[in-house]
């Protein structure tokens, strides 16, 4: 499934935050990388057992970035309604989803090896089938990957919240990105977002309603975290945010 290069190579992507953060990343060979990231430099400790799958079990599900659209029944091997995660942590979420509907396809997108590792972990001990993953910034990959009209729907499970007023630019949840993402979902498609931070919670609000392509399911956030392909479990993040006595808001919108 993949033709990515080396892991060490794809590590120096993301400026050690990947696996092997020894790999300099000074290499003629990295790709450039946009101006603004949405995710941090912070976590970057890999397990040995996170490492040994990303080696061993990660090559099955991985569907390199290659900047062009992915023909997504080729690589899950059938045509289904396709799920598009972005930023799925540890994956424990998106294995449990994904064994609760094997009718639907599942793009897990991740940055950080680690979750990649635990993810792939979990997709060969419990044998699912309906889930690839791809090593690389979800924007970059919803634009030049997805094709228009492509996505059944879309999860963006308590994507890092960048509560600093000074670092709000690099929230994942803006007006560029929303549209981009809008575009693909083919009409009925969804984008189910939820966080634990209040004030992100209303600008998520605030920028999905601003996009014309999309339709709030709801007179304001969701009043369950359902929308209507799944169910969202409760997240490691989202345990952390009531741990922290967070409220969680979830928002379900839908392509017109
Ligand atoms: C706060 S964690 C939430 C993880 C999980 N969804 C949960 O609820 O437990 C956000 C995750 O999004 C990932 N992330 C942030 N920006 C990303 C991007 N542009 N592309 C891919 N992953 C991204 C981070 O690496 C991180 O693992």
């Amino acid at each position: 499934m993949s033709s990515d290069p080396h892991p060490l190579l794809r590590a120096a992507r993301y400026g050690g935050r990947a696996l092997a953060s020894a790999a300099s990343g000074k290499g003629g060979d990295t790709p450039r990388l946009r101006i603004i990231r949405s995710f941090g430099a912070g976590r970057s400790r890999v397990t040995r057992a996170q490492q040994r799958s990303y080696e061993k079990d990660f090559p099955r599900y991985s569907v390199a970035f290659t900047g062009k659209p992915i023909e997504a029944d080729a690589c899950f091997g059938r045509q289904a309604p396709l799920v598009l995660e972005i930023g799925f942590g540890m994956g424990e979420t998106t294995a449990r989803i994904a064994q609760t509907h094997p009718e639907l396809d599942f793009l897990a997108v991740e940055v950080f090896a680690g979750g990649i590792g635990s993810l792939a972990m979990r997709l060969a001990r419990e044998r699912v089938a309906n889930v690839r993953i791809v090593e690389h910034d979800a924007v970059e990959v919803v634009r030049d990957m997805l094709r228009p009209g492509s996505l059944a729907g879309a999860h963006i499970f308590f994507p890092d919240p960048w509560p600093k007023a000074r670092h709000h630019k690099r929230r994942l949840i803006g007006p560029g990105f929303v549209a981009t993402l809008a575009d693909r979902l083919r009409q009925g498609g969804f984008v189910h977002c939820a966080t634990d931070w209040e004030h992100y919670a209303q600008q998520m609000l605030e920028v999905l309603q601003g996009e014309p392509m999309l339709r709030n399911l709801h007179p304001g956030f969701a009043p369950a975290a359902v929308n209507p392909l799944c169910e969202r479990p409760a997240t490691k993040f989202h345990a952390r945010g009531e741990r922290l006595g967070h409220a969680v808001w979830d928002l379900v919108f839908e392509r017109v």
